[in-house]
């Protein structure tokens, strides 16, 4: 760091991204990335954006607003458009976080929110999962301070039900609870329907996963228009212009073209289940996931001993060096091709181990 960088980001501690290394051809199944590309609508619009490149885009995108307002049956009011659902989070936490306000969160979740935390000395608290990784939702009944829950949560993949979800909310109506969505057309029930009826809900959402656009960057916040309105005072004191031109084109054709991520959902749901069933018979643990990933451990390989082999060997999975799932690793449901490839690779490993 230079001699300028201030004190008090000093001993910050930023999110590590999963790698996107470049030496060779790799099978990806570390980021969960959507195995399948965008269908052809989507780069068409691109294409015809990007011949507009030398204007700003709409910063309000009013067209994707229409147009998600319309598929989610909410008023256009209720929605702000962001730069990956990382940004709404950002924003999020600026908007109810700080130290009158203190956010809580599992002790294994996204690795993102004690980055945020930290980034605006937010102190923060870790409720431990059970011990088969649950989040018990009465730990956040009981909880002071803002919540922040991924549902289905990651890296375990595990999720709470609707009604679960309305519990939290209801506990507090005096603090805020923001519900990280990111995974949930992978099998989980979205709480978006809540939004109507409780004030301080706020659910985040993105395209890079099952809407195969993580190259893209969007993503968006759903909640009551006072919401809104807090998040748009964020963004418009930070980058107006928060999602380009050629990423609102990427999303106009992804939400009128629903059924091409609709059929990807079912296809990674059911290579979910068939990659569950095989690392199973293989001798793994794997927990029961509602997202586009599972998180298994083998006993007679440790997580980060098996993450090694399997990159030599050209596949990509993510292990995390944290206390409790240390053992595990976190593999994206790919394509059937892409896991029949890692089943064989782990079948050599385990017979050479
Ligand atoms: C739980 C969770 N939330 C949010 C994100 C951010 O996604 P993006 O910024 O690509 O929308 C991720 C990305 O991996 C995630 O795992």
């Amino acid at each position: 760091m230079s001699q300028y960088f201030l004190e008090r980001f000093s001993k910050l501690t930023p999110y590590v991204p999963g790698e996107q290394p470049n030496d060779q051809p790799y099978i990806k199944l570390n980021t969960n990335e959507s195995p399948f590309p965008p269908c052809p609508e989507i780069i068409r619009a691109v294409e015809a954006a990007a011949d507009r490149l030398q204007l700003y885009p709409d910063p309000e995108g009013r067209e994707l607003i229409r147009a998600l307002s319309k598929r989610l049956n909410l008023p256009e009011r209720r929605i702000l458009l962001t730069n990956g659902s990382d940004e709404a989070l950002n924003f999020a936490f600026m908007a109810y976080c700080d130290a009158l306000h203190p956010v809580v969160f599992p002790d294994i979740t996204y690795g993102f929110y004690p980055v945020f935390a930290e980034l605006h000395h937010i102190p923060f608290s870790q409720i431990p999962l059970t011990s088969d990784f649950r989040v018990d939702p009465e730990d956040y009944c009981a909880a002071a301070g803002t919540v922040v829950l991924a549902n289905p949560n990651a890296p375990t993949g595990r999720a709470l039900s609707v009604e679960q979800i309305e519990r939290i909310v209801q506990s507090k109506p005096e603090r805020m609870v923001i519900i990280d969505e990111a995974y949930v057309d992978f099998g989980a029930k979205s709480v978006v329907g809540l939004v109507d009826k409780y004030r301080n809900l706020l659910v985040v959402q993105t395209f890079s996963k099952s809407r195969s656009l993580a190259g893209a960057r969007l993503g968006f916040a759903v909640g009551q228009e006072a919401l809104i309105a807090d998040l748009n005072a964020i963004k418009y004191a930070t980058n107006p212009y928060n999602v380009n031109r050629m990423t609102l084109a990427a999303g106009v054709a992804a939400v009128e073209n629903d059924n091409w991520f609709r059929n990807h959902c079912t296809i990674i749901c059911e290579n979910r289940e068939f990659l569950t069933g095989k690392l199973m018979m293989l001798g793994f643990s794997v927990i029961p996931s509602e997202a586009n990933f599972v998180l298994a451990r083998h006993d007679l390989l440790p997580g980060e001993a098996l993450y090694l082999a399997l990159k030599r060997r050209g596949i990509l999975v993510r292990h995390f060096d944290a206390e409790r799932i240390r053992d595990y690793i976190r593999i994206s449901v790919g394509s059937r091709n892409q896991l029949e490839k890692l089943l064989q690779a782990i079948q050599v490993i385990l017979e050479e181990s």
